[in-house]
């Protein structure tokens, strides 16, 4: 498998491929790939004839500076992993720090309409400018026909698709639904730095959003909301960081239901020092 580090070398590929009128799909990740990744890139490939597989813990969407060091970095067992869904057909960026910073690591600030203050955007100061900063480096690098992305990080999903209309940037944006355990806990990467008690308690996650979304078909947003806080009040491993029901396009907490819109559930819980997020379509 071909692996670049370096900007000249990716562009260079990138461009003898689009010379042989080659399409590329990336899947931009911060590596510890699991199978909510393969299921990006198997789809990648399936609607490309290349995918770039970028893999770049990004330091300026981290507002933690421990979970910044703390984050996994495996590329050699990510490299063994991706070789399974083909050797020949994948190419995975790994740039250093230095050279995809060009020895300036700081974050460009943008304006999503909205989006970046909603949710993560409270609880993680200056995330999405970096996630934005980084992504549109990749897309200038880069330049691919699709680019894949989770909708675990749904929020993360609207302000690339935002990003790219801002900024005429000539990628499709393809949404991917959540991969997850058998028990129903959302595959991330963040999981593998789980105790076995959290990662025992973990599922009570999805169950819980579950039954809201049962509850959301006769009760008010903030009956619901209401009863997901009762659910954490006194669970002894989980704390609930927010629970909120938005409207799927401005991300936006819901305070009258339409049936016009539709909604997602959108949740953050601290399983320990490890803070795993999920959600859930509504209708
Ligand atoms: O979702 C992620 O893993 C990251 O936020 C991304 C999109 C690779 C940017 O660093």
């Amino acid at each position: 498998m071909k692996i670049y580090t370096e900007k000249h070398k990716i562009i260079n590929a990138v461009e003898a491929l689009k010379l042989k009128n080659l399409s590329v799909g990336m899947v931009p990740t911060m590596g510890a790939l699991h199978q909510g990744h393969l299921q990006l890139v198997i789809r990648a490939l399936k609607e490309n004839d290349v995918a770039v597989v970028s893999i770049f813990v990004n330091p300026t969407q981290f507002d933690n500076k421990t979970d910044l060091e703390k984050y996994p970095r495996t590329l050699e067992s990510d490299v063994k992993l991706l070789e399974t869904v083909s050797e020949t057909d994948i190419i995975v960026y790994a740039p250093t720090v230095e050279d995809i910073y060009d020895g300036n690591t700081v974050s460009e600030t943008f304006d999503f309409d909205g989006l970046e203050y909603e949710m993560e955007g409270k609880f993680r100061y200056g995330h999405f400018d970096g996630v934005g900063t980084i992504v549109k480096r990749f897309f200038e690098i880069v330049a691919p026909n699709k680019a894949y992305f989770g909708e675990k990080d749904f929020q993360q999903l609207q302000i690339i698709k935002k990003l790219v209309e801002k900024y005429r940037i000539p990628v499709k944006i393809v949404g991917c639904e959540i991969h997850r355990e058998a028990n129903g806990l959302a595959m991330s990467s963040r999981n593998t730095r789980l105790e076995s008690k959290y990662k025992n308690a973990a599922p009570f996650i999805y169950k819980t959003l579950k039954t809201a979304k049962t509850k959301f078909g006769t009760k008010s947003a903030n009956k619901v909301t209401e009863w997901v806080d009762n659910q954490f009040k006194n669970h002894d491993l989980l704390k609930l960081e927010y629970f909120i029901i938005a409207d799927t396009k401005t991300l936006k907490p819901v305070k009258r239901k339409s049936n016009k819109k539709t909604y997602r559930a959108f949740i953050a819980v601290y399983a320990g020092e490890i803070r795993l997020i999920d959600n859930i379509a509504l209708n």
